[in-house]
């Protein structure tokens, strides 16, 4: 057997122990109440990369710590940088988890718990793939940088600064993520392209306070029905998004990309049947894959207002409000689509009522090399841990600094998965395979020694 996977079989016990300890912290960033658990979650993952031999430290920054360490013993060889983050997306619904989403459950092959694969269970196959290597060959045969934020999931705001501010500390020949997913069991992937993101709140105000819907409906604007109204004028029919100028700058889909999806063993009925939903959905004149991976969407996330408690209350509300989230595909600017759909917002808004548009966060959309030393590096790794060479594939989520990394450090990322597909991220029940979690160890190991070459 290889040296590497006999390690990772000797220790994966304790390893998994270690995540299931790590997957016990709610490290929910968009919640200003868990700042003290965000930072117990970044002292812990510090003590974990000191715990294998780097010189690591919690950086704070206006938001969440940054965690950094370094191993730098092997002059003259590449240094590559890995990437993750401790954060985790909120946990609602809470009560369609089978068990609490802090408290990680083994089910069958899977660990179930919020953060399992997006992203501490994956992060954390990347470290021990590291104490691996060290293990095994004595000393890590490259140079190695971690970077374990806290603030992915809202955007990565104090992150962009730091990565400018610390461009000459965090130089490096290849940075590796490994935040996205396989393509499905037993297929590994490499991913090339990412979507990017805008994510606005629509608020709609109207009478002063909730009214009589009886009294007073049909004699002031209701702002659940305007918002209704907007909502829908920013799609048009066959799946296509209404704001104009939305499609200025979509790079089309070549005919190549298109072949190349079209022969991914990609199994619709099962992904319909995953969802739950009676059929797909999307754009006319474009595959399921296509939708996914290359255009762009407009989706309402979240809607309030007025009455929303068990039964009837007639009532008239004072405020509807929606949050909605754009997926982008290359060439589409976050800032440019933000302007184009505030502006069309303010312009269809009837002047019975008054809207409020606030700007969350945003993420560029993204295609990376499939070239190079670092992707053949991969190739081989992936093969050596999950005995199968990697698809090279899109996906529809978002990371916000990869274009960061590329523009400040000139270097590309590489971008793995260890989960899968339908792992429910941030959904409830969120879940890791654990073979992939050792194989992904494994493969981390083997990247190393395959990048010193
Ligand atoms: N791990 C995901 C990104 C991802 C999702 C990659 C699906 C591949 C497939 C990441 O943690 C994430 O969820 N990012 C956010 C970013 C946003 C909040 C700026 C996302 O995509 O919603
Ligand atoms: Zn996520």
């Amino acid at each position: 057997m290889d040296k590497l996977r006999e390690h990772v079989e000797r220790n994966k016990d304790r390893w998994l122990e270690e995540l299931i300890e790590l997957l016990k912290i709610p490290s929910i960033s968009n919640d200003a109440e868990r700042a003290g658990d965000m930072s117990r979650c970044a002292g812990r993952v510090q003590e974990m990369l000191s715990e294998i031999g780097m010189e690591a430290e919690v950086v704070p920054t206006g938001g969440h710590p940054i965690v950094y360490g370094e191993r730098l013993k092997a002059p003259g060889r590449p240094t590559v940088l890995v990437y993750g983050h401790y954060d985790v997306q909120p946990p609602d619904p809470l009560d369609q988890w089978r068990h609490g989403p802090f408290e990680p459950t083994m089910e069958g092959e899977y660990l179930v718990a919020r953060g399992s694969s997006d992203d501490k269970g994956q992060f954390h196959a990347l470290l021990k793939g590291i104490e691996t290597a060290i293990a095994v060959g004595g000393e890590l045969p490259v140079n190695v940088k971690v970077l374990i934020e806290g603030e992915e999931e809202i955007g990565s705001p104090s992150l962009q600064p730091f990565i400018h501010e610390q461009r000459k500390r965090l130089a490096c020949d290849a940075v590796l993520i490994a935040d996205c997913s396989q393509f499905g069991i037993d297929m590994p992937a490499i991913t090339y392209g990412l979507k990017g993101l805008v994510y606005l709140e629509l608020i709609v105000r109207g009478p002063g306070k909730d009214l009589h819907s009886g009294s007073y409906g049909g004699s002031v604007a209701n702002p659940a029905n305007v918002l209704a109204r907007m909502i829908a004028a920013c799609q048009e029919p066959f799946g296509k998004v209404g704001i104009p100028g939305f499609y200025d700058d979509v790079r089309p889909l070549e005919a190549w990309e298109r072949e190349e999806f079209a022969r991914l063993p990609f199994d619709e009925e099962a992904f319909v049947k995953e969802t739950g939903s009676p059929r797909a959905f999307g754009e006319e004149g474009y595959t399921t894959l296509e939708r996914k991976w290359a255009r762009p969407t407009f989706d309402v996330n979240g809607l309030v207002g007025g009455f929303t408690g068990k039964g009837a209350k007639t009532v008239l509300p004072a405020e509807a409000r929606a949050k909605i989230s754009m997926r982008l595909v290359p060439d589409q600017d976050p800032v440019k689509i933000s302007r184009q759909a505030r502006s069309f917002l303010e312009e269809i808004a009837p002047d019975t009522v008054q809207i409020e548009i606030l700007d969350h966060h945003g993420a560029r959309p993204v295609i990376v090399s499939r070239e190079g030393k670092a992707v053949k590096a991969a190739v081989a790794a992936i093969e050596r841990g999950f005995g199968r060479p990697p698809l090279f594939i899109r996906e529809g989520g978002s990371i916000p600094v990869v274009n960061t990394f590329g523009e400040e450090l000139g270097t590309d990322c590489l971008l793995l998965g260890l989960g899968l597909p339908d792992d429910n991220t941030h959904s409830p029940n969120e879940r890791f395979r654990i073979v992939d979690y050792y194989r992904g160890m494994v493969a981390m190991a083997a990247l190393l020694e395959e990048l010193a070459r």
